[in-house]
């Protein structure tokens, strides 16, 4: 290991939280007979039970459903204490300065150093992936008051919450080395593959053990988990956010779903990108410990009795 790298993991004397509430403010689907609005991304409040801390995870593509689906909920968004981004895509970026005006005062942005960077596809046609005009530049969110944070590194957010940093090659599994989502980046001017290196993981401490929140997880979610396992020498409790299996064959859903099983995870809280055939293996082999994400959605870590 580098030795920044553990000087990183020695300063991060983790603190259990005594338990965790979790709000679904963003997800593909708006759940059954729902008074809440579904968008295409990802977007979570993610709060400790006996803190008043509160965490927004991701901004899905758009403001707009979010603070509706906040008002339902009764959260004030001026009580977000901070942001973190997992990663430049639309769908978890797009909501970013809408929700900014809301906040108006100054709080940190925590992202990866890659976050602004021009990502795009180009079938069947040009598309930018990366954050959208409506997400703001950096320097509108700045002047909303959000100070940026970007790091490769982990970073300790509160005694019981740390992001992951970036997934080096060999930090990764064998079946996720390769990131194949059909995007490119552009860097020094030449036209790259986009490996979405900039994606970065949350991990929060509680009791029952680590709960891992993820965007997409294009990093694959399997290491995403082993890297917080080794950063906190915690085990899993559950594991929360969109996996990118959707388009994934069969032996690589099986393998990822095996491999979270044999790391210990109890719970798995996903939707958006995973796909249903995934999310149908998952089901197979965690049973009424999977449940299907929906905007509106709360998801409660009770502390041990
Ligand atoms: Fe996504
Ligand atoms: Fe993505």
């Amino acid at each position: 290991m580098c030795s920044l790298l553990s000087e990183v993991m020695a300063s991060m004397d983790i603190e259990e939280i005594d338990g965790l509430k979790v709000y679904v403010l963003a997800e593909d689907y708006a759940g059954y007979n729902s008074p809440f609005l579904a968008q295409h991304g990802i977007s979570f409040l993610i709060e400790g039970i006996e803190y008043d801390k509160r965490i927004l995870f991701d901004t899905a593509s758009y403001a707009d459903p979010i603070l509706f689906n906040m008002r339902i909920l009764g959260i004030d968004p001026k009580t977000i204490d901070m942001i973190v981004l997992s990663h430049s895509h639309f769908d978890h970026t797009g909501g970013l300065s809408g929700i900014m005006r809301q906040i108006r005062r100054s709080i940190p942005i925590i992202a990866h150093p890659n976050i602004f960077k021009a990502s795009f596809s180009t079938e069947p046609r040009l598309l930018y992936a990366g954050i959208p005009l409506r997400g703001g530049t950096k320097y509108e969110i700045e002047e909303l008051g959000g100070k940026w944070i970007l790091s490769r590194d982990p970073i300790k957010l509160a005694p019981w919450a740390f992001t992951l940093g970036e997934l080096k090659k060999e930090e990764k599994v064998d079946f996720e080395r390769e990131v194949t989502i059909g995007l490119y980046k552009v860097e020094g001017g030449r036209v790259l593959k986009d490996e979405v290196e900039e994606e970065i993981g949350l991990g929060i401490a509680t009791e029952r053990g680590l709960v891992v929140f993820a965007g997409c997880s294009h990093p694959g979610i399997v290491s995403m988990v082993k890297k917080a396992i080794k950063l906190s020498n915690y085990n899993i409790y559950a594991v929360i956010g969109g996996f990118h299996l959707i388009e994934s064959g069969d032996e690589r859903i099986r393998s990822t779903v095996r491999a979270l099983k044999e790391l210990g995870v109890e719970k798995i809280y996903t939707g958006h990108c995973t796909g249903l055939k995934a999310e149908s293996v998952f089901l197979e082999e965690f049973g009424e410990n999977f449940e299907r994400l929906h905007a509106g959605k709360i998801i409660t870590v009770a502390p041990k009795d």
